[in-house]
């Protein structure tokens, strides 16, 4: 039977949004052109815009790696469990619906910090009847709640390979807050066989920008912004195997020819790639 059993703090998630401070999940919203977002989110994404024009081609972009790399490991890669930690707002190719299209029993588990995107749970819980989806809300710092969570642990058989996903989440979490070793606890804890989908924001490919404008209307924000290096991102999937073609500018992760033509100077400015566990 399916279980599409709505978790049930809605009513608290919805006091404990504060609508006078930019959160990640609601700018990335904005971004996208979705309407769950308030004032403060929206002038925090203007601010990012001015500093990077090309903004939001690149949060579209970072979407579509994320539905190519989920597609990759539901239809080729023979995943059927995901634990998407930082999921974001619902907007459209959410993780649960690209695997439950290739795979009708995939089952996805949702973490996020945000309790706006507890209360858009019901619209994420649309899936396929026979597969499972399910909406924490949890903090990737701590990395222990998440994996002993009582959904968790009935949503995912850690004995099976499982595909974590870490999409454009680590880059709000500071070096102070250890991301090295937040990571190494989720590799931990799935078996060989295992994916790592991992997307991070980075200014590899804007050296004409100061790091400090590009990260500043993050500063009042509930989580402040941390671009890294090509090395650092890498490292995060240290000790596991990358996936053709590596940890790449998310455009040049395996383009779909029709839906995702490049142009020519189009960037991103975020890395994506997938890793497995030996
Ligand atoms: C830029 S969005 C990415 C959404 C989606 N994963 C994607 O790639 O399209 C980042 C999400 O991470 C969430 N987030 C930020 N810090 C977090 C934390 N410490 N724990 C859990 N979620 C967090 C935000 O609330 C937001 O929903």
């Amino acid at each position: 039977m399916p279980d599409l059993t709505v978790p049930p703090p809605t009513n608290q998630a919805l006091t404990r949004i504060n609508t006078t401070v930019a959160h990640p999940a609601r700018i990335y919203d904005y971004l996208l052109g979705g309407k769950d977002n308030y004032a403060a989110d929206r002038e925090a994404a203007e601010q990012l815009v001015k500093v990077s024009p090309g903004t939001r081609a690149g949060v579209r972009a970072h979407r579509a790696f994320l539905r190519r790399a989920v597609h990759h490991l539901a239809a080729e890669a023979g995943i059927d469990q995901f634990l998407d930690i930082g999921t974001g707002i619902p907007t459209q190719g959410n993780t649960h619906q690209v695997a439950q299209k290739a795979n009708p029993k995939a089952r996805v588990v949702y973490v996020d910090n945000d309790p706006i995107v507890l209360l858009h749970g019901r619209a994420l819980l649309t899936g396929s009847p026979t597969g499972t989806t399910r909406v924490i809300e949890a903090d990737l710092r701590q990395p222990e709640m998440i994996l002993s969570d009582p959904d968790v642990q009935k949503v995912i058989d850690f004995s099976r390979p499982v595909a974590v996903i870490m999409a454009g989440v680590l880059h709000f979490i500071t070096d102070e807050e250890d991301p090295y070793g937040i990571v190494e606890q989720f590799k931990a804890a799935v078996p060989s066989g295992s994916h790592l989908l991992l997307s991070h924001i980075t200014l590899d490919f804007a050296p004409q920008v100061r790091k400090e404008d590009f990260t500043k209307p993050y500063d009042n924000s509930t989580a402040p912004m941390v671009p890294r290096t090509h090395a650092e991102v890498v490292r995060l999937c240290q000790g596991w195997q990358m996936i053709d073609p590596g940890m790449v500018e998310v455009v040049r992760w395996r383009p779909d020819e029709v839906q995702d033509a490049i142009p020519g100077d189009r960037h991103a400015w975020a890395y994506g790639g997938v890793a497995i566990k030996p």
